[in-house]
């Protein structure tokens, strides 16, 4: 029974704080300015949940209990990241020197070669704070990342290789990889080895061959041939089947392009951002509010979870592609993108102060089918929420 009434109480909230965060009548302006400032005191609160070492990942509601990580999670740079957001917002001095102390904790990353993550390690993190403070020793970090990122480029395949050969794949590439580009393309741009650029649009243009379907939604995974650069196999790992769409994987596919496309100007990737947004934003299973299911076809709709970090990362993504076009397709990005975030900073998705563990944001969906972080607040919808706020008041105030 239990069963039956925790999914029908989420969507009756959910539907009811819909047509509460539509009634919204806060400008942007104002709720943005709300929601750094609720974000400058709430982060104090997580800065006390977590162990001196790790960093903090996402808060079980079951055990009240934050999950810390170490450094070489993937998702190590999203906390001191949204930490230099919130700082470069309020200027408060606790959360800058909080910012500065997990800086150096995942420092050693610089030199990690073991998986593809290192843009999202080192580049939400030392990326703001070099963008923030200009600091040299930071732009030297980001350098040594980028070398060790490119250490995972196999020419064979014409792609950086996400993540090692083990009994479930040969040599695999996921959609999320796009993301790692910004970071090869930063330091190519800023004096480093012009080859990191290379490789980044070698990546870019391969995935764009073989990841996509011709409706623009992106598969998650594809195993590659080491040796020949053939595909193997198209599949999925964190979504709800090889054939489905994954809501994140969608958020980093659209966001990976646009990027792509304002680094090199190459039309082909601005053509393919418009599509992934049109079958995002067309899609039927695209829920009211804007806040994405964990995946675009999940099983038990409307019950299923939803993500808010795909909600937070695909506003993010729409923001800056509104830079790139002009007309009903900028008003249309701009317009969804405000929906996701009067969405998330409403009560359904964003936290009350202190509760959530000191986590800004509710109902994001880590790796459903792996049965792991379903429907909690996580680091990294709170770092592209941070970023969207502050893409929208850069740009569209
Ligand atoms: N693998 C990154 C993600 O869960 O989106």
């Amino acid at each position: 029974m239990a069963k039956i009434i925790k999914p029908v109480f989420i969507l009756i909230s959910i539907m009811l704080s819909g047509i509460q965060s539509f009634a919204q009548t806060k400008s942007m302006k104002e709720l943005i300015q709300a929601n750094f400032d609720f974000a400058r005191a709430q982060y104090k609160v997580l800065a006390n949940n977590i162990p001196s070492e790790k960093l903090p990942q996402n808060w079980d509601p079951k055990t009240g209990k934050i999950d810390a990580r170490d450094i070489q999670w993937w998702c190590s740079g999203f906390y001191p990241g949204s930490l230099w957001l919130i700082y470069e917002q309020t200027k408060d001095e606790t959360i800058h020197q909080e910012a500065l102390r997990t800086l150096k904790l995942i420092e050693p990353n610089k030199t990690f070669t073991g998986n593809h993550d290192l843009g999202f390690m080192m580049f939400c993190s030392f990326g703001n704070a070099y963008r923030i403070t200009r600091d040299n020793a930071y732009k030297d970090i980001l350098f040594q990342s980028a070398a060790s990122l490119a250490t995972r480029y196999r020419p064979e395949i014409q792609a950086i290789q996400s993540w090692n050969k083990n009994k479930f794949w040969d040599c695999p590439v996921i959609i999320d990889n796009m993301m790692n580009l910004e970071m090869l393309n930063w330091v190519s741009d800023h004096g480093g080895d012009k080859r990191y650029k290379e490789i980044a649009i070698t990546h870019a243009n391969t995935t764009l061959k073989n990841h996509f379907r011709p409706d623009f939604s992106s598969f998650h995974v594809i195993d590659y041939n080491p040796n020949n650069g053939t595909v193997r196999r198209k599949a999925t790992w964190q979504g709800a089947a090889n054939s489905s769409a994954w809501a994140r994987g969608q958020g980093w596919a659209l966001y990976g392009y646009t990027l792509m496309y304002r680094d090199t100007k190459n039309e082909a990737y601005l053509k393919q951002a418009e599509g992934i947004a049109a079958f995002i934003l067309n899609h039927p299973n695209l829920p009211e509010d804007k806040i994405p299911y964990w995946d675009f076809d999940a099983p038990f709709m409307p019950y299923a979870e939803r993500d808010a970090s795909a909600g937070a990362l695909i506003a993010s993504a729409l923001l800056e592609l509104g830079q790139y076009v002009e007309g009903d397709k900028k008003r249309l990005y701009l317009k969804s993108a405000e929906q996701m975030l009067r969405s998330l900073a409403s009560d359904t998705y964003r936290s009350k102060f202190g509760e959530n563990g000191g986590f800004l944001l509710q109902h994001s969906t880590g790796a459903f089918p792996l049965n792991s972080e379903i429907d909690r607040p996580i680091i990294y919808a709170d770092y592209y929420f941070l970023e969207a706020l502050k893409r929208y008041k850069d740009w569209y105030l």
